[in-house]
């Protein structure tokens, strides 16, 4: 079993349906609302998880009334939450919009993800025993930074999903082993990513490529009734850090059924699949 940490963001996120987004100046009537606990780092921790990891979670909620969800989120994943602390003030929060198609609009306000600026010497210490850790960008790139280094300094792969996508410090992309992006974030980041030994590119119902040392792979869409697309690169990238010990064929391919399975529910972390599920759909294909 992968023993894998986390160290980003957790948050509450606050998900409304509609038929159409708005366009600016726009306003729409919904159809729903619900509070569901997310955060790319705690998506990608629970679905890491749900797909066989051991995973341990670094971050930070803040003194709020969704301070006990978010820890309890966790706990109920079986994720370890030893290294969750809180600090003054607000937790993260998402709104999201979610249309008839199941595409969102998000804008996230980092509340305590983003006075997560250090680590502690118990933080370093869970790096270094892990086996991979994940990181994305919803908490300082400086955190993401020294965690990664400690990672790449200990020999645990540092596998980083840079979303939402910035402009990065070379000395970050140097200690990266593994970079977990969709389309736009390719495009994007462009010449950044040629030093990265593993590139995956998520292509939504279309699947996912890899480009590594040894090969160059694609796994086809897994076609679902999508719902909401809303963690489903959060899923794809639990499920295949769960995976990749086993090659980046397996990975990959864990990774596309676990995305698409998290589109057939409403809310991120509610629609991560777990194990069961993901190996029915797998031996179907
Ligand atoms: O990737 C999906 C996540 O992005 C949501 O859960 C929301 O919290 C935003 O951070």
């Amino acid at each position: 079993m992968a023993r894998i940490v986390v160290v980003g963001s957790i948050g509450m996120d606050l998900v409304t349906t509609t038929g159409k987004r708005p366009e600016p100046g726009e306003t729409v009537l919904g159809t729903g609302f619900e509070m569901v606990p997310g955060g790319k780092g705690s998506n990608q921790a629970i679905a890491a998880r749900r797909a066989g990891g051991e995973v341990e979670f670094v971050g930070a909620v803040g003194d709020d009334r969704f301070a006990p969800d978010l820890r309890r989120v966790l706990s109920d994943a079986g994720v370890g939450a030893e290294r969750l602390r809180s600090l003054d003030g607000s937790c993260g929060i998402a709104a999201i919009v979610v249309d008839s198609a199941g595409e969102n609009s998000i804008v996230v306000v980092p509340g305590a993800n983003g006075r997560m600026t250090d680590l502690t010497a118990e933080d370093l210490d869970t790096i270094a025993a892990a086996d991979i850790l994940m990181c994305q960008l919803e908490i300082p790139a400086e955190t993401v930074l020294a965690a990664a280094r400690h990672a790449h300094a200990h020999g645990t792969v540092v596998l980083l999903n840079p979303s939402p996508v910035q402009q990065l410090p070379p000395e970050l992309w140097e200690v990266v082993d593994i970079a977990v992006v969709n389309e736009g974030e390719a495009e994007q980041l462009s010449s950044a990513l040629d030093t990265v030994a593993h590139l995956v590119i998520t292509r939504g119902g279309d699947g996912a490529t890899y480009r590594g040392p040894d090969a160059n792979l694609s796994h086809p869409g897994v076609h679902v009734d999508v719902i909401d697309t809303t963690g489903a690169g959060d899923a794809f990238t639990g499920a295949f850090a769960a995976h990749w010990h086993e090659g980046p064929t397996t990975a990959l391919a864990w990774g596309c059924t676990a995305g698409a399975l998290a589109t057939t529910k409403l809310g991120a972390s509610a629609s991560i699949p777990n194990r069961t599920d993901i190996e029915r759909l797998l031996a179907e294909q």
